[in-house]
């Protein structure tokens, strides 16, 4: 097995792990991995792809196939940060959505999927971004897939951060862009790509995420926007994460540090805050229907059922009227940063994701099913898509938890350190 390079975690490559595999004609590498899993459930609780039965909320009841039974758990690893899944609001307007549309469109935008309900959207997420024009694809996936292959020609570089989300890097690998990696958050890195680029015939685009998946950090667009602009690149922000979340209004991470009107290209997903599946782009009126015409994700694919789009503009209606379940999800936020730094944790994240790395002597595959067993539910993230050292869990916060549901957690957090022989003060003191 390669020893793998921690490029971020959510770009992480099975492939990688299972070079053998690779060899391997398609039915005995089935086998083969069928039984690395049996293996890995047999010697170890190996807690992963659980069937939730109900809604997707801070509680959720989880089946298990074997005993044919469920239990309940308090749910820490969904990215529904406003916990829109479940809104009274937002559910009467997809059920009069689908009386007045129906439930889907059966084909893509440019022919017979797109209907008053999409363009609504598109016109309220350009306000929400401050941009000309939006388009919206079938998935936040397919959007940097389709926004890479479309916008990219052969004289042009892309740098991006090394921690970019694995849909970038798939828009790279299929446009084979000529594409550099920099250092996570690493503006002189950065500078140096930019330098090094500055003659190209091309255009230069530095590609960044306003929040991070697996660490809850920010881009530091404050200085990397300027830095940009200097070199005259085009700067193409995801922001998965922000959007809903980050910001006065809730409307990303280029609100949080004030420069909406300098990225030129915003791209987001509907699958995080906004609870559903879908993804768009924002930018001036003349990209976006390039993109319309040459983003083949787009292009190719259908439309967004209505009752989806219909979710997010009740979603963002929400976001406007009722500012509290904002103001609930960052309360919450500094009410668990606040526990764990009490039990000894240095956390510093303004976003929902919280990461606990967990100590080298810990085995994550053990805790993960203590923290399973208690009815928390919350997502171990192990080597090899992190290295042994970078392990962790990975907690994401939503506006409907209360605060007894972080006493909760944090509690159990102290539990399984404890049970698992791990004293956090000391992991950070020594770091
Ligand atoms: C930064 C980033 N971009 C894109 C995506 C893909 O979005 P979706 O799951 O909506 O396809 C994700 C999903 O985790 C992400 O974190």
């Amino acid at each position: 097995m390669k020893s793998q390079e921690y490029t971020g975690g959510e770009n992480f490559d099975l492939h990688d792990m299972l070079q053998l595999g690779r060899e391997l004609r398609l039915h005995e590498r089935a086998r083969f991995f069928t039984q690395f899993i049996d293996d890995l459930n047999t010697n170890n609780k190996f807690v992963y792809r659980r069937c939730i039965d109900g809604e997707m909320e801070r509680e959720v009841t989880v089946m298990s196939e074997e005993s044919n039974t469920s239990k309940s758990f308090l749910m820490f690893g969904s990215n529904n940060y406003l916990g829109l899944t479940g809104h009274p609001y937002v559910k009467a307007r997809v059920k009069a959505a689908i009386d007045k549309y129906g439930i889907g469109v059966g084909g893509p935008p440019l022919l017979n999927g797109y209907t008053t309900l999409h363009r609504e959207l598109e016109k309220r997420i350009s306000a929400f971004k401050g941009r000309e024009d939006t388009l919206i694809f079938s998935s936040g996936y397919s959007t940097n897939v389709g926004l890479l292959t479309a916008i990219y020609n052969k004289q042009d570089v892309v740098l991006y951060d090394k921690y970019s989300h694995a849909s970038l890097i798939d828009g790279l690998r299929m446009c084979k862009a000529a594409a550099f990696p920099f250092n996570h958050n690493d503006l002189i890195d950065l500078e140096r790509l930019l330098e090094e680029n500055q003659n190209s015939k091309g255009n230069v685009y530095v590609a960044v995420e306003g929040v991070y998946s697996m660490d809850g950090d920010l881009a530091r667009l404050d200085e990397i926007v300027p830095l940009c602009k200097r070199y005259g690149a085009v700067i193409m922000l995801d922001d998965a994460h922000g959007t809903g979340v980050l910001g006065e209004h809730g409307r990303g991470t280029a609100e949080y540090f004030g420069v909406q009107d300098d990225v030129d290209i915003i791209v987001g997903t509907f699958s995080k805050a906004f609870g559903v599946v879908g993804g768009f782009i924002s930018a001036s009126e003349e990209i976006v229907n390039y993109l319309r015409f040459f983003a083949r994700s787009y292009m190719f694919s259908a439309s967004l059922p209505p009752p989806v789009v219909a979710a997010v503009l009740a979603g963002i209606d929400v976001l406007e009227n009722e500012p509290e379940l904002h103001n609930a999800l960052h309360n919450n936020i500094a009410y668990a940063k606040q526990l764990l730094c009490e039990i000894g944790f240095n956390i510093t994240t303004v976003t929902p994701i919280i990461a606990l790395i967990v100590p080298e002597t810990m085995d994550i595959r053990k805790a993960a099913y203590q923290f399973h067993k208690k009815g928390i539910f919350i997502n171990a993230i192990e080597y090899p898509a992190v290295p042994v050292h970078l392990q962790r869990f990975r907690i994401s916060l939503m506006a409907t938890h209360t605060r007894s549901d972080i006493e909760t957690l944090i509690g159990y957090v102290d539990d399984v350190w404890r049970t698992c022989g791990c004293s956090i003060r000391e992991m950070h003191i020594e770091s």
